[in-house]
């Protein structure tokens, strides 16, 4: 059928049907992107998106710009148009120590002729810089900052990212005739070093840090590589606005959102230098919490009509400033590079650095994952590198500073021969990493055996590196199980043993064994299955034998878990060596349940932020479990309270952003009893 044989009646119900489905399906992803709040299933969510998607096939003549389905799909360009930015994207200027902020503050006020002005304070995010237009509401045109005064056409990268709303929404103030708002489009720090990690598999160069990775991905002349990146954005700025009026950057970052545009929730309206500052520190100390890179704050006159008062100065208001926070990368040398051989047997290369304080933390070491990487990033052992700790904890070596060589650098090679045992290093077809064959090779006993017993796994406490040493070197212990089978004499044989400790340590063991499927599966230590992944997986089965009888569909279908994950978990329970550690395991009495929750806090989830003084988290975590209770990592909607200690970090704003009961210590103390 072609559109001039439709009836206008069968057009106009069609026409109806698809309104009512492009209204929902917006309403749905502005909960669910914009607000992390799901309003229905994805089975319901997919449902209505088809139906639209089979309607727009039918019915070409009904396909708008701003429908839904018209975020991906557009064709690779061949390049970027260019967009000139109607008032010009400025830069900012810089401080670095309070006194330059207080100096900044000064100027203002002289300027101003006031005693105090307020400011509207934000964490400076690492991204990329970007404007978008919306005509009536409709997102025509989507831009890179650029120089500031000409950027690149992005719009239809930028429709790929679900937080962009395609068309405003209208629901509880009217739209502007015309916004041009403006933003960054950034990476949350665990989806670059996941990006990353999956490039490194396919043996694509890495990049560098989450603001590359999110350039890298917007600027691409197709669409559908950005679709595939997990891109996010904030907005925090106006270019034009008319048929509507915003006076200051509290009114802007309280209208956006009821437009579906994403404002970071973490900012403050600060009265004077002050209180700026603590918006200052408050931010540096949760740098390392929050989901995103922040490289300091911006702080903002709040008023619009001040903000003309001030006007620019080279190519940057005077109106705001960047707040830096101090470089987290330093330089250092290479003293060595030493190689680990970990639980899989993987040989994993490190660099032994000459110690270098990077973001308050002292450095002395860096993964450098493996041979290839080396070679990629051309590191030398004697080099100068940049070395940076990347998304907070762990250190990384960025790249080599090859002017400073002097000739006397060494390349890596990787033994052919075990470390630790001696054994053959082999590299398997089509896998980056190089493994030590042997399976009872020391290291990876050792490794194993104390992954078992740490903390957060079955918590053997008094199993420590040392012991494992111990015990493995002197031929007690050559697999897991044979810790439930050590007895008191045989510990007595061992130095440094006597009758008190050796009864603690069987104590200790011996308590293991009500270990809860979680913690379990965890000890396992599956490739790829950390702590947060066997929480799901022990909500998911009943057993371990429940859970090794699972394919890789039905893995699969639970939320979080991806083809590599799946894959993984069955291809250990697969492995015969791990079946019979298994039921070794359950012989020697473990043999865990999924947790029936019972007990006074039964169904009740609680999320800890800022250190708590009467107790370490490990402890906090321990009594809400014992109670029935569940300790989450991340806020969202289905968190009961959020226990605040000493400096809490951005789970804590986020709890206040969604409503969610906020209790303090004490408050948590008197609800499990403790006081
Ligand atoms: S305001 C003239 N607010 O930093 C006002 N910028 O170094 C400039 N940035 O190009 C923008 N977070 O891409 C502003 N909360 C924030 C920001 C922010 C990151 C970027 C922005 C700008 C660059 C200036």
């Amino acid at each position: 059928m072609t559109a001039v044989e439709r009836s206008p009646e069968e057009l106009e119900r069609v026409r109806k049907r698809v309104e009512e489905l492009r209204e929902l399906i917006r309403k749905y992803d502005y909960y669910y992107y914009v607000l992390n709040r799901p309003l229905v299933s994805d089975a319901e969510y997919d449902a209505l998106f088809r139906e639209l998607q089979e309607l727009e096939e039918k019915y070409p003549e009904l396909v708008t710009p701003d429908s839904p389905t018209q975020r991906v799909g557009a064709p690779p360009a061949e390049e970027f148009r260019q967009v000139r930015h109607a008032i010009p994207m400025l830069s900012l200027q810089n401080c670095f120590t309070e006194e330059e902020f207080r100096e900044w503050d000064r100027r203002v006020k002289r300027m101003l002729g006031t005693e105090e002005v307020v400011y509207v304070c934000e964490p400076k995010l690492d991204g990329l810089g970007v404007e978008l237009v919306y005509e009536n509401g409709v997102f025509t045109v989507g831009s890179t900052r650029g120089d500031g005064y000409v950027g690149e056409d992005v719009t239809n990268n930028l429709k790929t990212i679900k937080q962009v709303p395609l068309r405003l929404l209208s629901d509880e103030i009217p739209v502007p005739k015309l916004l041009e708002v403006r933003g960054e489009v950034y990476m949350e720090k665990e989806d670059f070093k996941r990006l990353n990690e999956e490039r490194a598999k396919r043996g694509e160069p890495l990049f560098a840090n989450p603001r590359n990775a999110a350039a890298g991905s917007l600027r691409q002349l197709d669409p559908s590589v950005t679709a595939s990146r997990p891109l996010k954005v904030f907005f925090y700025g106006l270019g034009r606005i008319e048929g509507y009026e915003i006076r200051s950057q509290e009114e802007l970052l309280r209208t956006l959102p009821k437009w579906g545009l994403p404002v970071n929730p973490l900012w403050e309206v600060c009265r004077g230098p002050d209180e700026a500052i603590a918006f200052y520190k408050k931010v540096l100390d949760m740098r390392e919490e929050l989901p995103y890179e922040a490289d300091g704050i911006v702080v903002k006159v709040n008023d619009f009509s001040q903000r003309e008062i001030l006007g620019e100065i080279a190519r940057a208001p005077r109106w705001a400033i960047a707040f830096k926070f101090p470089a987290e990368q330093r330089t250092t040398r290479v003293l060595d590079i030493v190689v680990q051989v970990g639980r899989t047997g993987v040989l994993t290369p490190v660099a032994i650095l000459e110690p270098v304080e990077v973001g308050g933390a002292t450095v002395s070491r860096a993964t450098l994952h493996n041979e290839d990487e080396i070679r990629r990033k051309d590191i030398r052992i004697g080099d100068w590198v940049i070395v940076q700790r990347a998304g907070g904890v762990i250190p990384e070596i960025v790249a080599p500073i090859p002017e400073r060589r002097t000739g006397q650098e060494r390349e890596f090679r990787m033994p052919d021969r075990c470390p630790v045992c001696g054994g053959p290093v082999v590299r398997p077809e089509g896998e980056v990493a190089h493994r030590c064959t042997n399976i009872s090779c020391p290291a990876r006993i050792k490794e194993s055996i104390r992954h078992f017993a740490s903390r957060r796994a079955a918590d053997i406490q008094g199993l420590g590196e040392k012991v494992v040493d111990k015990l493995v070197d002197s031929g007690l212990v050559k697999r897991i199980s044979d810790l439930y089978r050590l007895t008191k004499m045989d510990l007595l044989r061992l130095e440094g043993f006597a009758d008190k400790s050796a009864e603690n340590l069987l104590g200790e063991i011996e308590k293991s064994k009500g270990i809860s499927l979680a913690r379990f599966i965890y000890a396992l230590g599956i490739p790829h299955v950390g702590e947060r992944l066997a929480e799901i997986l022990a909500e998911n089965f009943d057993s371990i034998d429940d859970l090794a009888r699972a394919t890789e569909e039905e893995l699969m279908r639970i939320e979080g878990i991806g083809p590599e994950v799946a894959r993984s978990i069955v291809e250990f329970f697969k492995n015969p060596e791990n079946r019979k550690l298994i039921e070794e395991l359950k012989a020697a009495g473990l043999n865990p349940r999924r947790e029936v929750k019972a007990g006074p806090l039964a169904g009740r989830t609680f999320v800890f932020t800022g250190a708590l003084s009467s107790m370490t988290r490990e402890e906090a975590k321990r009594l809400v479990e014992e109670l029935g209770g569940r300790v989450a990592s991340t806020v969202s909607r289905k968190v009961d309270y959020v226990v605040v200690g000493e400096n809490p970090g951005s789970k804590y704003e986020k709890a206040r952003a969604l409503g969610i009961p906020i209790i303090t210590e004490e408050e948590f103390l008197k609800l499990v009893g403790k006081k």
